[in-house]
């Protein structure tokens, strides 16, 4: 192959190399300064694939999003899976599933993901999380107007309930008020969101290559986490998720993984579930506040839901309870998300060369892509490209509706249509498995908080929030600073 590939070198151009002033960081100060506009300059020079040296590692970014196509047809020649699990193990410092000891087994346990989250069984994990927010809401206790951040307002409710969704709730025997063991659970659960914190606000530094034993706080956070996660605590909550159920019952299986390297695998999941899910749904709320139309609309159609399903908006008598279909019709909230996640999201793509090999654009071009180089792709330039999305840093609620209140998948570029046009969940073999969870607990979480509470933000005039790019390439990105909510209890959360 290497003789192929001299050949190939020699008749084609490898795409053009940004090796930056600085050796061995190579561009990745002017990179994370913003990596939107760095991009986006570099594209306008060279075209639409280049290579940028970053950190060491040589990155092909493709820019243009209908070669992303022929991203993902090179399954053969590009890896997804060495660079994730690479990272995740230097992150979460669990096993090295790569090593030939470990990669027989795991090539069992990746399926899990799109059999426990996707499909039938996504009903149960929808029903458990309906009961887990009310469940948090129910206890508020105020009819009168109380001011919290917004964002300490989505993380408090939707963690907790995301958490206990997937890792089942302890055992209110075992716990103060009954046995007297430990901290009753939401106090706990309060812990575990300051430690999930305290580990992600430390992932650039980690991505971009700092030990996590050289950031203390981020190590104990992390640890402090894992504790939680053990086997034999686990094994005692109730309803757990069969996503987690069957990873127990998998990594039980592993004879070469102690228990603590066991909890560490489950920390993936819980970040995975959580960092991206926390913002999105921080941004979802934040523009729809901001705006009398969406708010109009999605209460309009959060009170038609619940009618359909045998509410009563005004009078509510037990939990609201709404099927997967009912969420999935949800589509004015369906929009809110999407565009919210538009404006958000700045994931990045990576595959490893497996082989030289020669890409082909969809233009046409040639490119030699050497063994070990990553191939990158960097959707926020499509999610912020004006011929497909006309004002692009507006947030308009019915972007992603058509004329008839349909779901809008035709746009263009070029006067072309594109086939990718959305990717905050990635796309080809790493897409998200967990996106439509993800989608239908944001549904649900603002179709409850539509329900309960009056919200308004406490200073409407104030200019929009800004995201912080200090984090982009790991998907959703945070508001640069929180921003004061205004809420009050609507009315009691009803129980069975
Ligand atoms: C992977 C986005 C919520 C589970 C990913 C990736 C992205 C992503 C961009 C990586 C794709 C790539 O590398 O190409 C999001 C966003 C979410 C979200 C934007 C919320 C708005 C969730 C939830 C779960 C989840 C709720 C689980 C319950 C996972 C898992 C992976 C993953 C397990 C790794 C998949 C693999 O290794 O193949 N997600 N995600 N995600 N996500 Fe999500």
């Amino acid at each position: 192959s290497s003789l192929l590939y001299m050949t190939s070198v020699l008749l084609l151009d490898e795409p053009p190399l940004m090796n930056g002033w600085i050796p061995f960081l190579g561009v990745a100060l002017e990179y994370g300064k913003n990596p939107l506009e760095f991009l986006r300059s570099i594209q306008r020079e060279y075209g639409d694939i280049f290579t940028c040296k970053i950190a060491g590692k040589y990155f092909t970014f493709v820019t243009d999003p209908f070669s992303y196509s022929a991203v993902f047809r090179q399954g053969r020649n590009l890896d997804f899976q060495k660079f994730a699990l690479g990272f995740s193990r230097k992150v979460f410092g669990h096993a090295d599933f790569n090593a030939p000891m470990y990669s027989g087994s795991y090539r069992d346990i990746h399926p899990i993901f799109r059999q426990t989250l996707q499909g039938p069984v996504l009903q149960q994990l929808i029903s458990t999380m309906m009961e887990n927010i009310q469940m948090v809401i129910r206890r508020d206790d105020s009819f009168n107007w109380v001011t919290e951040g917004l964002q300490r307002f989505v993380d408090r409710i939707m963690f907790e309930a995301g958490y206990l969704t997937l890792f089942g709730k302890e055992d209110e025997a075992l716990v103060s008020g009954g046995g007297g063991r430990g901290a009753p659970q939401w106090l706990s659960m309060r812990q575990a969101m300051e430690d999930f914190h305290a580990f992600d606000k430390a992932l650039p530094e980690m991505a971009a290559g700092l030990p996590i034993h050289l950031h203390l706080k981020a190590f104990r956070a992390r640890e402090a986490l894992a504790q939680k996660l053990h086997h034999r605590r686990l094994k005692r909550n109730k309803c757990l998720s069969a996503l987690v159920e069957r990873r127990i019952q998998a990594f039980d299986k592993m004879e070469e993984l102690d228990e603590h390297g066991k909890a560490r695998t489950h920390l993936c999941i819980l970040w995975a579930s959580q960092a991206n899910t926390l913002p999105a749904t921080f941004w979802s709320l934040y523009y729809m506040l901001r705006s009398p139309d969406a708010m109009r609309a999605a209460q309009a159609e959060v009170d038609r839901v619940l009618r359909e399903s045998g509410h009563t908006p005004e009078n509510l008598d037990k939990p609201v309870v709404l099927s997967k279909d009912q969420l999935d019709g949800m589509l004015v909230l369906g929009s809110i998300i999407e565009e919210a996640l538009r404006l958000s999201s700045a994931s990045i793509m990576i595959r490893v060369a497996n082989e030289h090999f020669t890409f082909t654009l969809d233009s046409g071009k040639m490119v030699a892509i050497r063994k070990g180089d990553h191939i990158a792709m960097f959707p926020q330039m499509m999610h912020m490209d004006p011929e497909i999305y006309e004002n692009p840093t507006e947030f308009k609620f019915d972007r992603f509706l058509d004329e008839n209140g349909q779901r809008k998948t035709d746009f263009y570029k070029n006067g072309r249509k594109l086939r990718h046009f959305l990717m905050p969940f990635g796309s080809g073999v790493s897409e998200c498995p967990g996106r439509f969870f993800a989608i239908n607990e944001i549904k649900q979480f603002l179709t409850l908080t539509l329900c309960y509470y009056d919200m308004e933000l406490q200073d409407p005039a104030m200019p929009p929030l800004t995201t912080d790019c200090t984090r982009a390439g790991l998907g959703i990105l945070p508001p640069k600073q929180d921003i004061s909510l205004r809420y009050r209890l609507r009315r009691w959360v009803p129980t069975h």
